[in-house]
Formats: C-alpha cells, sequence, structure tokens
C-alpha cells in the first residue's frame, strides 16, 4: 500500500509536467521575442525595387503655382515641383550629399535640403551648399487629370 506522500507526487506528476511546459514555452517566446526584432535590423527583408518606370505624382490643380509635393516613386521619394509660372518639374527628392529627403522652398523658389541647407534650383542643379550633384530629374507629362513623373531609361 503506498503511502500518501507517495500517492500525492504520483498525482503531482502531470500538473509539474504541464507547469514545466508552460514555463518553458513562455521562456521560449521571450527570447524570441527580443532575437526577432535584432535578427530583423540585422538581416532587413529585401524590398523590391519599384519596377515601375511612371508614377502618378499628384492630380492635375493638386499644385499650386509655386508649389512642391514630396511622392513616393518606388522605394524612394520624389519631388514635383509646379514652378512660378506654373510649368511642371519633378527631381528626385533624395539629396546627393547625404541622402537627406529635400523639399520645395516657396520663399527661396528652390529646392532645399534641410540638413545642412543644401539648395538646388527647380532644374535639380546643385547651387549653393555640400551637395556634390544634380539631383536626377524625371520627366513630367500631365495625362488627363493625372501628373505622371516618368524616369528615363
Ligand atoms: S544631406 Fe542634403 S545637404 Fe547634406
Amino acid at each position: 500500500m503506498p503511502t500518501p506522500d507517495a500517492t500525492t507526487d504520483k498525482a503531482s506528476q502531470p500538473t509539474r509536467r504541464w507547469v514545466n511546459v508552460l514555463l518553458g514555452s513562455g521562456l521560449a517566446a521571450s527570447v524570441a521575442s527580443f532575437l526577432y526584432p535584432a535578427l530583423r535590423y540585422i538581416i532587413p527583408p529585401a524590398v523590391a525595387e519599384s519596377t515601375s518606370r511612371s508614377v502618378v505624382a499628384a492630380k492635375a490643380g493638386e499644385l499650386k503655382n509655386n508649389t512642391g509635393k514630396v511622392f513616393k516613386f518606388g522605394s524612394k521619394p520624389g519631388l514635383l515641383v509646379r514652378t512660378v509660372d506654373g510649368t511642371y518639374r519633378a527631381v528626385s527628392a533624395v539629396c546627393t550629399h547625404l541622402n537627406c529627403t529635400v523639399q520645395y522652398r516657396e520663399d527661396l523658389h528652390q529646392i532645399w535640403c534641410a540638413c545642412h541647407n543644401g539648395l538646388y534650383d527647380v532644374e535639380g542643379r546643385n547651387v549653393s551648399g555640400p551637395p556634390p550633384r544634380p539631383l536626377e530629374v524625371f520627366e513630367v507629362h500631365v495625362q488627363g487629370e493625372d501628373v505622371v513623373v516618368t524616369r528615363s531609361a
């Protein structure tokens, strides 16, 4: 005949195993939740470059004269400018100095990089500050209600 302690031990075996499984899976989940973001940072997911050469950057009439709009062109930003005389210009919004995003300055009538005060004209030419090269220039066509920006081949 088993002693009362032996009976209690046998009865508690499945419970103890269940608690160990719960604790073990909780620990594993905690370790995974710490490691996953670190691994995603070290090995970032591959971002497919857009294969499209054209994008609708704005609707016709959306931009007033002497304004600009940053739009998404693939995985990088582009800048659509409607000049003082109403002409559309589009350039890459990635500064050629250290890759900050440029913007249109209505007061200067130029494209400005806030990071190090770089300036480009509306044609994308670097005119002052540290940018070493002009911005990549895109073609702009108004097609019906859309302002379409196209990258050269
Ligand atoms: S990153 Fe644009 S001026 Fe430096």
